[in-house]
């Protein structure tokens, strides 16, 4: 592990048994309220896409809008909001989806891309790959390139990266 790595690790704190029995949940509060490892990890998931015109970021409710905001201004990209089901106001695509502790639906905004845009998907993890997938659909649905997805953490027991990567969407993370 690399000092980065290493550091990044050590700011996300591990809450056992949440939100059910068995799940040990990552809990990126504590990255996210200390100053320098939030800065860290922004540009670390910026990292990869520097130079590049990447036209929206699409951040997963509620945790991919704290990490991808930061990313959507580093890029000075646009920002997508995926959105759990009944939270947007205009006409929504929706899609319904499974991850590491429940079912659920998430929404888009029908006109939130064009054709052809360019878009990173940025969350804080990855577990089953349920979210993100789901995403990615919505975002193919309306014609939009998902060029890459990033998250802070990998978990690969789960398999989440590899499900993704079959999909054809190249993969960033920084920390499993
Ligand atoms: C968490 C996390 C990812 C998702 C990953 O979000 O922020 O979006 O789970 O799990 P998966 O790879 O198994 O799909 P959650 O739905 O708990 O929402 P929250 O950010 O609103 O807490
Ligand atoms: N989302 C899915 N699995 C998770 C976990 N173990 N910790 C935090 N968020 C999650």
């Amino acid at each position: 592990m690399d000092n980065t790595t290493s550091e990044l690790a050590a700011s996300i704190r591990s809450i056992p048994d949440y939100p059910k029995p068995g799940i040990i949940f990552r809990d990126i509060t504590t990255l996210l309220g200390n100053p320098r490892a939030f800065r860290r990890a922004v540009d670390e998931l910026v990292q990869p896409y520097a130079g590049t015109k990447i036209d929206k970021i699409a951040g997963m409710e509620a945790r991919g809008f704290i990490l991808g905001g930061a990313v959507a201004h580093q890029l000075s990209s646009g920002f997508v909001p995926i959105r759990k089901k009944g939270k947007l106001p205009h006409d929504t695509v929706r899609i319904a989806y499974s991850l590491e502790y429940g079912v659920d639906e998430m929404e888009m905004h029908r006109d939130a891309v064009q054709p052809g845009e360019k878009v990173i998907l940025v969350d804080d993890l990855i577990a089953t790959g349920g979210t993100a997938v789901g995403a990615t659909k919505l975002l193919r649905q309306m014609g939009a390139e998902v060029v890459g997805a990033c998250f802070v953490i990998d978990l690969p027991d789960l398999g989440g990266r590899r499900k993704l990567e079959e999909l054809g969407v190249v993969v960033h993370t920084l920390v499993e």
